[in-house]
């Protein structure tokens, strides 16, 4: 496969519905956590790993993402005339120069995989990077980063994968593995979302992916998997047939942003870590906790 990896789709026509009315007229990937919006996070970590394409598959709420990334002329005249030169620069830099965004739309939400394909015409025939921005994941280097070296190494389709909890493997699709060197396995199986007792392993796919060219003629013969939609899964399962694909146990803390409680736990880390807000956030936190009663201290402590 070629040396590098030059283009990220970003799929984000999902209904968002766990995050209703939050996402009713906007994607959930704007949500903000702290003050960038989950889409921001996601560019900014295919741009870290070199890429320079920016592949966005959007669904009826598109606007909001568009602006995000195209020029403000009028709100950075405005920021100009009140000298305010940290937050120009901070609009300025969400998309740096050499880096494009192209949008293409999925007409109606028939799942991951269709997304996927629907990205089909831009991306050609050349390996391509998946990033779903609701999977945000707190990592030095960036997991993208991570993939892109190893992908560099094997030149290999490659998921990203973290363990998950037995009982919650009715959440992911989960890989069934063969031999392993170091973090990076080859996949025997994927299968999405067994019940823990069909559960070929504990390793559950998150949203990091680069994928073979190949795996469009897949999707486009998919038919509806789980919940009726059409799963990226099943697209990588057919692909494993045709040739090899591994999985990568990548290093970094991952926050499911597309549940409430997901979102609250990365707004609390990367709260933490701010520097314009982390000191009196911390002390605010240590108030708060102080005013649990002992025995939700404990457990929270546990
Ligand atoms: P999710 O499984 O999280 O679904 O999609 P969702 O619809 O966004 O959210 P809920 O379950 O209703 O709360 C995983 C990723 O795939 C994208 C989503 O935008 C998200 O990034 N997706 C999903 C699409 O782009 N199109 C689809 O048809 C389905």
């Amino acid at each position: 496969m070629k040396r590098e990896i030059t283009k990220a789709v970003f799929p984000v026509a999902g209904m968002g519905s766990r995050f209703l009315p939050a996402t009713k007229a906007s994607p959930k990937e704007m949500l903000p956590v702290v003050d960038k919006p989950l889409i921001q996070y996601a560019v900014e970590e295919a741009i870290a790993a070199g890429m320079t394409e920016m592949i966005f598959v959007t669904g009826r709420n598109k606007r909001a993402i568009e602006d995000h990334f195209d020029k403000a002329a009028e709100l950075e005249a405005a920021l100009e005339e009140r000298g305010n030169l940290k937050l120009l620069s901070t609009v300025r830099e969400i998309l740096p120069p050499g880096v494009h965004c192209v949008f293409i739309r999925q007409a109606e939400t028939l799942g991951l995989g269709h997304a996927v394909l629907c990205a089909k015409p831009l991306v050609g025939d050349e390996p391509f990077a998946v990033i779903l921005a609701d999977d945000l994941i707190d990592a030095k280097p960036a997991v993208m980063t991570q993939m892109v070296e190893r992908y560099s190494y094997y030149r290999r389709s490659i998921i990203g994968v973290q363990n998950v909890a037995r009982e919650h493997t009715d959440q992911y699709g989960i890989v069934r593995c063969g031999s392993a060197l170091n973090d990076v396995h080859q996949i025997d199986g994927i299968i999405e979302k067994p019940k823990p007792a069909e559960a070929p392993s504990t390793l559950g796919v998150v949203g990091r992916y680069i994928l073979s060219p190949r795996i469009f003629d897949h999707l486009a013969n998919a038919r509806p998997g789980k919940g009726g939609e059409i799963q990226l899964t099943d697209g990588i399962a057919a692909l494993l047939k045709q040739e090899q694909v591994l999985a990568y146990q990548f290093q970094g803390t991952r926050y499911d942003c597309g549940s409430k409680i997901g979102y609250l736990k990365a707004t609390i880390a990367y709260a933490m870590s701010h520097p314009d807000v982390s000191a009196e956030f911390i002390e605010h936190l240590r108030i708060v906790a102080a005013r649990l009663p002992a025995e939700e201290r404990d457990r929270a402590a546990a």
